[in-house]
């Protein structure tokens, strides 16, 4: 080899592991952008379980960096989608588990918990109770549906969300099919039927913005409600579908003190903070509470500003440490997906936006609020 060659070789030799590094740097590539050496649910390992949610494209592992992220950094996993009564029953008394046995399949695995979602909600029910206007049908679906569902799952899910979201903002009963032709009571009863069918889960009951007072009030009503029945609650999940800069710090720190004080574990089920523009009036989770897009509530489709991140990695930084003062009374802090990509934010409650709520990016790459999240645990 002359002497040209060889220089060659060792110019194009730098110029290709300058170029992997510079990638990795930027997060552009998966392989090298995801290697962070911290886990949180090691950081958190004596404070609260660490969670996440998961759809079946992660479940059916089909990208191994995905599967080796989930399992060094979640303790515990809630199924996005697929044990809502639309994929699990998804015709009349003719139920589908294959979704949720690969979830469990997939828990076993890596060794987590499954907190199951969820049994009794007004959306994404079966398309066939869409049209249906007698008790009987309704109280048949809920009793067979609850008592199918729960007891096949007992023993291999940690917990289930029993209901979810059965209360309005000023803590009176939303109106539901399940209001509407069971009566107010039917809450007792599905955490009845559910504690019947599966002796050994946790029993949980859901909901976003109960952190504010008259919902909170609510909460409390039905807790108490359901205890005075001789029924079991063991814990109360507060979503935390929050905005990053805006998030109600003191009324979490309310709730956490007035649920745990009924005796019941206090939960942060989904937890995301957005960076974007809220619609006009909009400051709820409800899935049926859509806004038009405007690009005035997208700004940042090319990438989050410095600030907007900073901002972003402050509230999370916040959070956690209220959630480390009161360990002692929280049982799990899940997020509402893995990475920036997945969330729901994207598509809700304006579709087609970019947002940034998660600790992982696109790449899969920590964010600045993720080191910050880990820091509270020191
Ligand atoms: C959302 C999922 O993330 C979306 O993929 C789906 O299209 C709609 O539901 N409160 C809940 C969750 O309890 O089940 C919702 O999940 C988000 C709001």
């Amino acid at each position: 080899m002359n002497n040209r060659y060889k220089i060659a070789i060792v110019i194009v030799t730098f110029l290709v592991s300058f170029s992997c590094r510079l990638q990795a740097q930027t997060g552009n590539s998966r392989g090298p952008a995801y290697d962070p050496v911290q886990s949180l649910k090691e950081a958190f390992r004596d404070d609260f379980l660490i969670g996440t949610a998961l759809n079946m494209s992660q479940v059916e592992e089909r990208d191994p960096v995905v599967s080796a992220l989930i399992s060094k950094q979640f303790s515990t996993f809630t199924p996005e989608n697929n044990m809502k009564g639309a994929l699990i029953q998804p015709g009349w008394d003719r139920y589908n588990f294959e979704q949720a046995d690969e979830m469990v399949r997939f828990a076993a695995k890596y060794n987590m918990k499954i907190n199951a979602h969820c049994l009794i909600w007004h959306s994404q029910l079966p398309s066939f109770m869409a049209g249906m206007q007698d008790a009987d049908s309704v109280r048949h679906y809920f009793t067979d549906h609850i008592t199918t569902v729960a007891s096949r799952y007992d023993g291999k899910v940690y917990s289930w969300d029993v209901v979810n979201e059965a209360l309005n903002e000023d803590g009176t009963m939303r109106k539901s099919i399940f209001e509407r032709y069971l009566g107010d009571d039917y809450i007792v009863e599905a955490f009845r039927l559910a504690q019947k069918a599966a002796p050994h889960t946790q029993l949980y009951y859901n909901d976003y913005n109960i952190e504010h007072e008259k919902k909170r009030e609510g909460v409390v009503a039905l807790v108490k409600k359901i205890q005075a029945a001789g029924v079991r609650i063991d814990g109360v999940g507060i979503q935390g579908h929050w905005t990053a800069g805006h998030v109600p710090f003191q009324d979490i720190e309310k709730s956490i003190l007035e649920f745990s004080a009924l005796g019941v574990k206090v939960m942060f089920t989904e937890l995301d903070l957005s960076v974007l523009p809220s619609p006009r009036n909009h400051n709820t989770a409800d899935v049926g509470d859509k806004a038009d897009y405007a690009e005035t509530l997208n700004p940042y489709v090319k990438g989050l500003p410095d600030s907007v991140q900073n901002v972003l990695a402050d509230s999370y930084a916040q959070l956690f440490r209220l959630f480390m003062k009161y360990r002692d009374k929280i049982g799990r802090v899940t997020f509402w997906g893995v990475d920036d990509g997945q969330s729901w934010l994207n598509g809700f409650p304006v579709r087609g936006r970019t947002n940034y709520p998660l600790l992982f990016d696109r790449q899969l790459k920590p964010k600045p609020a993720f080191y910050k999240v880990i820091e509270t645990a020191m």
